[in-house]
């Protein structure tokens, strides 16, 4: 009987690590579609968006900023000059910050014909004329599209923008993305460079996970960022550079924070990410990561044709 219990003992220890070891070479990075699915789409964009979700990405990916007269809006840059035809619409004010623009003003420009004239060969007719995106219709959506995934939105330039943490948690309880509680009837993500930014999320909604974005013009002030990132038991966003520096690698990997690389668009740097057991990318390709990572097809252009761009 001794002998038999020590062989099946031995077999159940043999059984649990090889489970274990899948289960383990199983699980893939988040995907978090950088902007929508943003190579194939101007970011940030209706379309983009919704080919994130059909593509089969984890997360849409937003910044969100504000309007003179207060209206939050997914939109990267602190100008229009890069995404819109501000210089044709209101010519003089090209340079000017997106704050100073009120939304009735925004919903005049063309936020697709960009990405037209930069990527000649992904350029489609209907781009033409697309719309800068309220946060409120990036949830309705979501949420109209029946779309599975969850968001990840920024606070974007947050030193600009007074309460707007506040003012995006409310949002989302209005719009039920969560429950009066925060509950997380839908998943979420809060993201920020902004270290006061990152802890007023964590005050006024600890339950919902918050990552810390690291910057990557700032190399010195990584490890404290790392440190303070952990501290605070943000997740981690640090900029794909960081892994090439291995002290600041090693402090990633070696703490109990979870880690969501920016941004990596390379068959060979998404292999890398799952290969250091990362736990999310950011990407612009989302169509390359769900096939490295889920080996599902990836047909863009069939399913661009099926959402009608
Ligand atoms: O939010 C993750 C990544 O997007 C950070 O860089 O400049 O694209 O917002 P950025
Ligand atoms: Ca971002």
């Amino acid at each position: 009987t001794k002998m038999f219990l020590k062989n099946f003992t031995g077999t159940l220890l043999v059984l649990l690590l090889g489970l274990f070891t899948s289960l383990s070479v199983l699980a893939t990075p988040l995907i978090l579609s950088h902007r929508g699915a943003s190579y194939w789409a101007p970011e940030e964009t209706r379309p983009s968006y919704l080919l994130a979700s059909l593509l089969g990405g984890d997360y849409w990916e937003m910044d969100i900023q504000r309007t003179k007269d207060n209206v939050l809006i997914a939109l990267h840059d602190l100008t229009l000059e890069r995404t819109t035809n501000v210089a044709e619409i209101f010519p003089g004010r090209e340079k000017d910050p997106v704050e100073t623009f009120t939304w009735a003003e925004l919903q005049k420009l063309d936020a697709g014909s960009w990405f037209n004239k930069k990527n000649s060969d992904r350029a489609r007719d209907s781009y033409k004329g697309l719309k800068i995106l309220s946060f409120e219709e990036v949830i309705d959506l979501a949420l109209r599209s029946k779309y599975s995934g969850g968001l990840y939105v920024e606070s974007k330039n947050p030193e600009h923008y007074a309460g707007m943490e506040q003012q995006m948690l409310d949002l989302l309880k209005k719009k039920k993305w969560l429950g009066p509680k925060n509950q997380m009837t839908h998943r979420l993500y809060f993201q920020t460079f902004g270290r006061d930014s990152a802890v007023i999320f964590k005050k006024i909604a600890p339950t919902i996970p918050c990552t810390l974005l690291i910057d990557d013009e700032h190399k010195e002030t990584w490890p404290d960022d790392i440190k303070f990132g952990v501290e605070h038991q943000f997740v981690l966003g640090p900029p794909i550079a960081l892994f090439d520096s291995p002290e600041n690698k090693e402090a990633v990997l070696k703490s109990k924070a979870r880690a969501h690389v920016w941004t990596i668009d390379e068959e060979s740097q998404i292999q890398k990410a799952k290969d250091l057991n990362l736990d999310g990318i950011f990407t612009n390709r989302t169509d390359l990561a769900v096939f490295i990572y889920k080996k599902k097809a990836a047909p863009v252009g069939q399913y661009l044709k099926q959402l009608k761009y």
